[in-house]
């Protein structure tokens, strides 16, 4: 294995007037199993949450649904007082239901609940970052999201958001929500496997909004591809490696949030992302991609 140093890779982006680094850590692998209920080794979320902020990390995605409650409720415990740089952004849109399920609660009173339920769990006065989820776990649907967003623009103008996003959101509704107010950043699906969002990135890079993917290693389905094994064994290192560092090389406005319940992976993940790749290797792996765009 190479032994790349543990600087955080990519440097800082801002989310309006909020600088994070761009190498953050997405917190919903720290709930239980089908992220329900607590952690199976609640000492071991708090350490990885601690070890993320004493790294730098200065970025943290979470959502009240994430246990639900349980993800918010380990950041504000591990790491509450915040330190001023560290930036947490949260989304509403979704609930749980007991099978473990994601039903949508978009209505303006659900929203506004939502964003009450956060700033309590995680001891807020104001939200960072407040993405509006969309669509459902199968990806994103179209129509108008002017009522669900106007909500959220409103407890902005109120004071308890900062900043805004959308996530799992078609192209149109992106637009659809910038005509009604700035965004910072789109957190949709996307990985060296599933390049839906390629025009998008490209879009919102041109405009200096951020684009966040989720399931930057494959999520629940983790990454395989021989061409991405190729790499890593020439390059001496991991799948995950590769994938991590290919964002960082994609996009400047790409942050990366994987997601992890274990210390020794946080810090594997951020050397990886430091790997640097020649033309060569990101030629074939942008081949890994070709089929999987679309306009969407
Ligand atoms: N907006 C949305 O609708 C939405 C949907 C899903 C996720 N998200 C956000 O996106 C973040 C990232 O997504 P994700 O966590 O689901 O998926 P991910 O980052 O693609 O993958 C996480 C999985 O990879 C494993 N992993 C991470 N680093 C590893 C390493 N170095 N070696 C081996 N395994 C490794 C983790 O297991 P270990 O715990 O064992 O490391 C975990 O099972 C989430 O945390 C969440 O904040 C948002």
């Amino acid at each position: 294995m190479s032994t790349p140093s543990l600087t955080l890779p990519g440097g800082t982006w801002p989310l309006g007037d909020l600088a994070v680094t761009r190498f953050g850590y997405g917190a919903m692998r720290l709930a239980g199993p089908w992220v329900m209920g607590p952690p199976t080794d609640r000492e071991g979320a708090l350490a990885v949450l601690r070890e993320a902020a004493d790294l730098g990390i200065t970025h943290i995605d979470t959502s009240d649904a994430y246990g639900p409650r349980v993800t918010n409720e380990l950041i504000r415990e591990a790491l509450h007082p915040y330190p001023e740089a560290l930036h947490i952004v949260t989304k509403v849109g979704a609930t749980r239901d007991e099978q473990g399920g994601w039903p949508p609660a978009r209505r303006p009173e659900e929203l506004r609940r939502q964003v009450h339920d956060n700033l309590r769990s995680l001891r807020l006065d104001v939200l960072d970052v407040v993405n509006l989820r969309l669509g459902d776990a199968e990806g994103p649907r179209p129509g108008s999201l002017a009522e669900a967003f106007g909500a959220l623009v409103e407890l902005q103008r109120a004071g308890l958001i900062r900043q805004l996003g959308v996530s799992n959101a078609t192209e149109e509704q992106v637009a659809e929500a910038r005509s009604i107010a700035p965004i910072v950043c789109v957190q949709n699906m996307y990985n060296l496997a599933h390049r839906h969002d390629d025009t998008l990135i490209d879009r919102l890079a041109a405009d200096g909004v951020a684009y966040v993917p989720f399931f930057p290693l494959g999520g629940f389905t983790p990454l395989q591809s021989s061409a991405l094994s190729a790499v890593a064994a020439r390059l001496e290192t991991t799948p995950m490696s590769v994938a991590l560092a290919w964002l960082l090389r994609r996009s400047p406005n790409i942050l990366l949030i994987p997601g992890t319940s274990s210390t020794a992976h946080l810090r594997e993940n951020i050397a990886g992302a430091g790997l640097s790749l020649s033309d060569e290797d990101l030629s074939k792996l942008d081949d890994i991609g070709v089929g999987s765009t679309s306009a969407n």
